[in-house]
C-alpha cells in the first residue's frame, strides 16, 4: 500500500491566515501571477507542529523558537531582508493559532517570498520580503507502525557549495522531488541521498538516524542536511531516557545494509521507521525498540504529558 498523505482534510484550510502582520481571511491571501517566479524561487519556510490534548484542552506547538531562530538563519543565508524578529513570529503564530480556533493536531509554515513583481533576472540580496504564516490540520503517528521501504538515491543530494541544505529553502525540495519520483518508480516509498563523497545524508523531507552496536548513529550536520530540530530531540532523548551513546559522523551506504534499526526523523514524519533498504529487511522488518521508546518518550512530551521537557512547549492558550 503506497504511503498516504499526511494532511488530515486535504480540502479544508481554516478561516485565517497571517500576512504582513495580521490575520487575513484565507481566501483573499492572494499574490500577482507575475510574481510567482521570483516568489518561488528564493523562498525560505519553516515545518512546525502543533499537538492538541484534549484533557488539558490546551494546544502545545513544539520548540516554537527554534523553528523561527531557524528560519531567521535561512532568511540570512539566503539574503532576503526579514521584517520580523523571532519574538514577533512567535507572537504571530499563537494569534493566528488563536484565531482559527485550532483544536487538533496541526502544521505550521511560516515562510516568506520577495516583495511585488522582481523584473531583474535575480532578485538583489536584501530584498524586502512579504511574510506568510499558514497552518492545515496534520496527522500525527499514521505511518508509525506501518514504517517504509527505502533505496539510496541516485540523485546525489545538494550540497552546501551549490544549494546549501542548511537553509530551508523551497528550490531545495526540487532535489528532494528528483529522488521521490525516482523512488516510487522503483517500488519504494522514499529515497535516501548520499552527498558528492559517496557518505548517507537525509531523505527528502527528514533526517535518518540508524541503531549499530547499541549506539544512536546519525550523520554530523555538515555532511549536507538540514539541521533538524527532530534530530537534535531525539539525539538528547536518546541520551536522557534510554542512556544510549550517541555518534554523529559520516555513514557508508553498506552500513545501512548491517544496522539493527534504521528511522527518518523529523517534525511531519516525526520517528519513521525504515523497514527495508535497497530490498534487504533492517533488524526483524519491524519497528525496533529504540525506536518505539524514542517514539513513546516524543509523543509524551509533545503534547505536554512529561513535565520536565515542558520547556521545549509553547501553550496557545493561557
Ligand atoms: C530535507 C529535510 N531534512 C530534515 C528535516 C527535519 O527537520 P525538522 O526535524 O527540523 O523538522 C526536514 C523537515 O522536516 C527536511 O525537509
Amino acid at each position: 500500500m503506497p504511503i498516504t498523505s499526511l494532511v488530515s482534510n486535504p480540502d479544508q484550510y481554516p478561516e485565517y491566515i497571517w500576512r504582513n502582520g495580521e490575520n487575513i481571511p484565507w481566501q483573499s491571501a492572494m499574490v500577482h501571477v507575475n510574481a510567482v517566479g521570483h516568489a518561488s524561487v528564493s523562498s525560505v519556510f519553516e515545518g512546525i507542529k502543533a499537538y492538541y490534548n484534549s484533557e488539558q484542552d490546551q494546544l502545545y506547538v513544539f520548540r516554537l523558537e527554534e523553528h523561527m531562530k531557524r528560519f531567521i538563519e535561512s532568511a540570512r543565508i539566503v539574503r532576503l531582508g526579514l521584517s520580523y524578529d523571532s519574538q514577533e513570529l512567535v507572537a504571530a503564530t499563537l494569534m493566528l493559532l488563536k484565531a482559527n480556533q485550532e483544536r487538533q493536531d496541526v502544521y505550521i509554515r511560516p515562510w516568506c517570498f520577495v516583495e511585488g513583481i522582481v523584473r531583474e533576472q535575480i532578485a538583489p540580496s536584501g530584498t524586502k520580503t512579504e511574510m506568510v504564516i499558514d497552518s492545515w490540520s496534520f496527522n500525527t503517528q499514521m505511518l508509525t507502525q506501518r514504517g517504509c521501504s527505502c533505496c539510496v538515491s541516485s540523485w546525489r543530494r545538494i550540497d552546501d557549495t551549490s544549494m546549501p541544505p542548511r537553509a530551508k529553502v523551497f528550490s531545495n525540495y526540487h532535489n528532494s522531488r528528483f529522488a521521490t519520483i525516482e523512488a516510487k518508480q522503483g517500488g519504494y516509498d522514499w529515497p535516501i541521498f548520499l552527498n558528492d563523497r559517496g557518505k548517507v545524508t537525509e531523505g527528502p523531507g527528514a533526517c535518518i538516524a540508524m541503531v549499530r552496536e547499541g549506539k544512536l548513529i546519525t550523520p554530523n550536520i555538515t555532511s549536507g542536511v538540514l539541521e533538524s530540530i527532530t534530530r537534535a530531540t531525539l539525539m538528547q532523548l536518546a541520551q536522557d531516557v534510554l542512556q544510549l551513546p550517541i555518534e554523529e559522523r559520516e555513514i557508508d551506504r553498506t552500513e545501512l545494509y548491517v544496522c539493527d534499526e534504521l528511522f527518518f526523523m523529523g517534525t511531519g514524519w516525526e520517528i519513521l521507521p525504515i523497514t527495508t533498504i535497497d530490498g534487504l529487511v533492517v533488524g526483524d522488518g519491524k519497528m525496533g525498540s529504540v525506536a518505539t521508546k524514542l517514539d513513546q518518550a516524543y509523543h509524551d512530551i509533545v503534547r505536554g504529558n512529561n513535565p520536565q521537557y515542558l520547556h521545549w512547549l509553547t501553550p496557545v492558550y493561557k
